[in-house]
């Protein structure tokens, strides 16, 4: 499945932007909120309303790249939803570690259902904004959490899920790629990975990615130029909840 982001003609050549920031971790519809981390998330929803009114235009893109709602399910996570769908921008949905609502083997049933036509839900397919195509994955990294043997797992379907996004964009003809993830690409004391390797081999210019929180993750994987690719942390809370704008 390939979405195009373009609306219309005049979308085509009018000022348009593509933005990233990922993390919301909401819970209208539950009530659990993030105020246990800090006076930075107090009243998060609010902050995250007003830095898309001021920058982000209905005729842009935003990719959020995951961890989107507390909720165990569509139903629990609909008002979080909503949410997203008020505010400005057509967005592309990358899947979180919290985001239980999304089976991975079922992404094209979130895209052909009621969610569909609000969101377009970024795994084992691709998006296009301009000349670029948007690939990503979950992604996986090791945190100290579970066995080697099945961090290995995890990441190896990710990596063969990233590449399945990658293919598909290169079938369809694009040779610019910008590259979202939820996890970070390295992890902890790394200097390249599978998914740098794989950013490098297709030659992604960018390569976006949240999950990391709080001033002491904010730097446990790569931010800046490395081997030619930029690597950007869009988490919100290290944003403080304004989008970043990736290309103009
Ligand atoms: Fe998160
Ligand atoms: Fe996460």
């Amino acid at each position: 499945m390939h979405w195009n982001v373009f609306w219309t003609e005049k979308d085509i050549i009018g000022d348009m932007a593509l933005w990233a920031i990922g993390d919301f971790h909401l819970s209208l519809g539950i009530g659990k909120t993030m105020d246990k981390f800090g006076d930075l998330w107090k009243n998060h929803p609010e902050k995250i309303r007003k830095a898309f009114k001021k920058r982000v235009k209905p005729t842009d893109t935003v990719v959020i790249t995951g961890d989107h709602s507390w909720g165990r399910n569509t139903a629990e996570c609909m008002p979080d939803f909503e949410f997203i769908a008020s505010l400005p921008g057509r967005k592309i949905m990358i899947r979180g570690n919290h985001d239980l609502f999304w089976d991975a083997k079922r992404t094209d049933r979130l895209n052909k259902g009621i969610l569909g036509d609000r969101f377009f839900f970024l795994q084992n397919n691709f998006a296009s904004y301009k000349d670029y195509a948007l690939v990503g994955t979950k992604g996986y990294c090791f945190e100290g959490r579970d066995t080697l043997e099945h961090f290995i797992k995890i990441r190896d379907r990710e990596i063969e899920r990233l590449r399945v996004s990658f293919e598909m964009a290169k079938e369809a003809g694009y040779e610019k790629f910008i590259m979202f993830m939820h996890y970070p690409p390295t992890s902890i004391g790394e200097n390249s990975s599978l998914f740098t390797k794989m950013a490098e081999e297709y030659g992604a210019e960018q390569v976006v990615y949240s999950h990391c929180h709080g001033i002491e993750h904010f730097y446990d994987s790569f931010q800046g130029n490395v081997n030619g690719i930029e690597y950007r942390l869009v988490s919100s809370d290290y944003l403080k909840f304004k989008p970043a704008k990736i290309l103009d």
